[in-house]
């Protein structure tokens, strides 16, 4: 029997953990530190993602068999390096490899030299370089901290006169913190944003079905951005065309550019495009599964996670063993009012029992605590409600009919996740 340690505390997590306590064999799930949603076989423990000297001993204390990283955090941390040193399994990035996504400047510089499609850039240590080269662009004109900014730190510029200030609030002001020593200015991208996932094992990988998060905080795609209120899975209008161009044109050499850094990617490799008619370009490389995209991934996996997630990071990885169960995945996000800013916590969750009772419906938590029999929000995104379908318009019918069981003070959610492929 196996025991799995699932290193973050959200949606992504728990439903990667649901996946894991499925497969045969596996006796516990740990989630550290995990939510209100952990039961049964999935067990929180009290440790943060970054604590890697509290990990490494966790897991040497209860014989882990495979470790699962689910935030970049740690991966950034180094638990991964930490983790291989000692000999102990995990799945996730090394710290070298985390660069991928933890560096922008790392990326498109990566990217360019694989020669991946991605929008026309150039990176700058000097802000007045910066300026310069950004008001010889053509508007708007997209300018992005060079390290991880909790998804805050990218400016769309629409006017000439905002370019100053927007590169001054980052590498002056130091908005992000050293996140923002360096920046990339890249041209504006148009068309629809696509999530693809590939599994990596260092030398070999395979692509997962295309998805879509909404990532606006509003229907219509208004309002701030996010981390993402809602997904569908796959996407009907992504073509095999296209996927094939991301395994030949994106992955591929991706892994390539990563080895000859001396940076062997293994993990999930997250590459974030944009594809407007036959033209795709990738917006940008995470290294992770995304959040909410995993909650719906993992529902329509067919296969033993546990296996596939230990192949994978003992570098054997097997593509026949990732199967896809025919049909549509969708995610709703229900959040805390007010989110993405000031929002209150604390407050009791009614309907779970009933929501999750209905067809095909799987909830997973994310900013949730338990506080005896109640489950409490405790975050911005609260819950993550998922189903099933046949077809799209059947998997979000069943959602959106779970979520109107569900109440608590303030919930927000969107109306229209999956409206814009229709
Ligand atoms: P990133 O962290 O690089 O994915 O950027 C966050 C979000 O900003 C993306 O999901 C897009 O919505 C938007 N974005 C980033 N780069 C571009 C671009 N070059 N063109 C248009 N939108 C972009
Ligand atoms: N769903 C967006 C992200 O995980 O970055």
């Amino acid at each position: 029997m196996s025991k799995v340690l699932v290193i973050g505390g959200g949606g992504r997590e728990q439903a990667l953990a649901w996946k894991l306590a499925q497969s045969e064999g596996v006796e516990k799930v740990f989630i550290a530190p995990g939510n209100g949603g952990s039961d049964g076989l999935i067990e929180n423990v009290a440790l943060e993602p970054t604590d890697v000297d509290g990990l490494l001993k966790f897991a040497e204390d209860q014989t882990i068999d495979l470790t699962v990283v689910g935030q970049e955090a740690a991966s950034e941390a180094g638990v991964v390096d930490a983790f291989r040193a000692k000999n102990l399994l995990i799945f996730g990035p090394t710290k070298a490899a985390v660069q991928l996504e933890a560096s922008k400047v790392f990326s498109k510089d990566l990217m360019a030299a694989e020669n991946i499609p991605t929008a026309e850039y150039r990176a700058f240590d000097d802000p007045t370089a910066a300026a310069k080269y950004a008001k010889t662009r053509p508007l708007p004109v997209v300018i992005k901290a060079d390290g991880l900014a909790a998804g805050k730190g990218v400016i769309i510029i629409e006017a000439t006169d905002e370019i100053d200030a927007a590169i001054h609030k980052i590498m002056v002001d130091k908005e992000f913190g050293a996140a923002g020593n360096k920046i990339v200015v890249e041209d504006f991208l148009r068309g629809q944003e696509v999530s693809t996932h590939a599994l990596c094992d260092g030398k070999s990988f395979v692509l997962f079905p295309s998805s879509q998060d909404h990532k606006q905080a509003f229907d219509g795609d208004k309002g701030p951005n996010t981390g993402g209120m809602g997904v569908i899975a796959p996407v009907s209008w992504v073509t095999d065309e296209h996927m094939r161009t991301v395994a030949d044109k994106v992955v591929t050499p991706a892994l390539k550019g990563m080895e000859k850094q001396n940076a062997t990617f293994a993990g999930c490799m997250y590459p974030g495009l944009m594809i407007d008619g036959q033209t795709l370009k990738v917006l940008e490389f995470n290294a992770r599964f995304g959040d909410p995209e995993a909650e719906v991934y993992m529902r329509l996996f067919d296969g033993d996670l546990y296996r596939v997630l230990r192949d994978c990071a003992l570098g054997r990885l097997n593509p026949g063993q990732v199967k896809w169960q025919p049909g549509f995945a969708v995610s709703v996000v229900m959040a805390s009012g007010g989110y993405p800013g000031e929002y209150e916590k604390g407050l009791p969750i009614a309907g779970l029992d009933e929501a999750a009772k209905m067809p095909d419906v799987v909830i997973f938590h994310a900013g949730t605590k338990r506080d005896g029999d109640q489950i409490l929000t405790a975050g911005g995104r609260v819950l993550n409600v998922t189903t099933t379908g046949t077809t799209l318009d059947e998997a979000l019918e069943k959602a959106y009919a779970a979520v109107d069981k569900i109440h608590f003070k303030g919930a927000h959610f969107r109306r229209d996740i999956g409206r814009r492929v229709k």
